[in-house]
């Protein structure tokens, strides 16, 4: 057992546990190193790679998960679209999803015939860690990989109106690409789980675009679905995580979610009232901060820290993932401070 883990699963202990979204990036000078001579892809399709970038922030700082290198985007390749992570771009599908017949011709291949060097990179990682610090798998949920394989390039960009557009004019089009995506979601969380995973968590981060009648008929029962199927095969906490969810968290505190993320746009005690039942929040520093000043890092901190303490568990996180122009500097100082904080 790991203090990572017990957090999750509602004990509490007189010190909170950290890590981050996004530990393993671009605001690691020996992360860029690989880079400069690897795709962002070869990167996650070589598992010797995927291991040594998802161990790079283990070996830096006193972190108490890792969470394996991968992209909630890789496991689209399988199902027969051309993902391309272009520089200053992110990702793009040259081919996105807008018609019946193009969600019909989607593939749901098995994780072993879609993201084999996935699993061998989390077997790889667990041998490293050798029990030491327990390993995150994760995917993405169906509404925002929808978002990708329907806008083509970041949703926000378009303001998901593709996306909107085939959910409200083509609903049964819809309905199949959600039942797909669960079970590729499904498939893949557990194989995850069976490669070493310790836990899991869901990225949902484009579903603060969804308004709540939305969210109740054409993304909620794909979300229950995912962690329900999940939950009956394999014993692991599951996190939700979305960002500009905070109108929304009563509907979210329903899902079967062991942990709810919470991005920095609500203190936590305000979203544990919206949640309304007694689970851990994982959260939740901007992001923009920790880039910006370590005095004030400090300041957000220690106020993270106090209004945590009337949580029933709290787990230290960013409200979003590392930026590249983080100083290496400010991590390590905001998880030593975390590590030196007592309850
Ligand atoms: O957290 C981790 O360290 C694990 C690895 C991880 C990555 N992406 C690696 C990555 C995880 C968990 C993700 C999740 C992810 N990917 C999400 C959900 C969380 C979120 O940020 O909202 C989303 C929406 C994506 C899609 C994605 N992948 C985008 C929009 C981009 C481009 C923007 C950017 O930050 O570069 C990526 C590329 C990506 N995924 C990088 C990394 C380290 C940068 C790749 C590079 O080196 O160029």
């Amino acid at each position: 057992m790991s203090l990572f883990i017990d957090t999750l699963k509602g004990k509490r202990s007189a010190e909170t546990p950290i890590w981050l979204m996004r530990q393993a990036g671009r605001y690691l000078p020996e992360y860029r190193a690989l880079r400069e001579k690897n795709s962002m892809l070869q990167m996650v399709q070589t598992p010797e790679l995927a291991c040594e970038v998802t161990l790079q922030p283990l070996r830096r700082f006193p972190l108490d998960a890792g969470i394996i290198f991968a992209d909630i985007l890789t496991p689209l390749i399988g199902m027969g679209v051309n993902l391309e992570f272009k520089k200053g771009e992110g990702p793009v599908i040259d081919n996105p999803i807008r018609t019946v017949a193009d969600v019909t011709r989607l593939r749901v291949p098995k994780p072993e015939e879609n993201v084999q060097y996935t699993l061998d990179a989390i077997k790889l990682v667990v041998k490293e860690l050798n029990g030491k610090t327990p390993l995150i798998g994760f995917s993405g949920a169906p509404f925002t990989l929808s978002s990708y394989l329907i806008e083509g390039q970041s949703p926000g960009d378009s303001d998901l109106r593709h996306t909107k557009g085939l959910m409200v004019s083509n609903p049964e089009a819809w309905h199949e690409l959600q039942e797909k995506l669960v079970t590729l979601c499904v498939e893949y969380l557990v194989a995850q789980v069976d490669a070493g995973c310790e836990s899991l968590q869901i990225f949902d981060s484009w579903l603060g675009y969804v308004g709540p009648r939305e969210y109740d008929q054409f993304v909620q029962p794909y979300l229950v679905k995912i962690i329900e199927q999940v939950k009956a095969r394999v014993n692991v906490p599951v996190v939700f995580f979305a960002t500009s969810v905070s109108s929304i968290f009563p509907r979210l505190g329903k899902l079967p979610a062991d942990a709810f993320g919470v991005d920095w746009r609500i203190s936590l005690p305000d979203a544990a009232k919206l949640i309304g039942r007694p689970v851990p929040l994982q959260g939740n520093l901007d992001p923009q901060l920790l880039a910006a000043s370590w005095e004030y890092v400090e300041r957000s901190a220690r106020a993270i820290l106090e209004e945590a303490a009337t949580l029933p568990a709290h787990i230290f996180n960013l409200g979003h993932g590392v930026l590249q122009y983080t100083p290496v500097e400010n991590v390590q100082r905001l998880i030593e401070f975390v590590k030196g904080h007592r309850r």
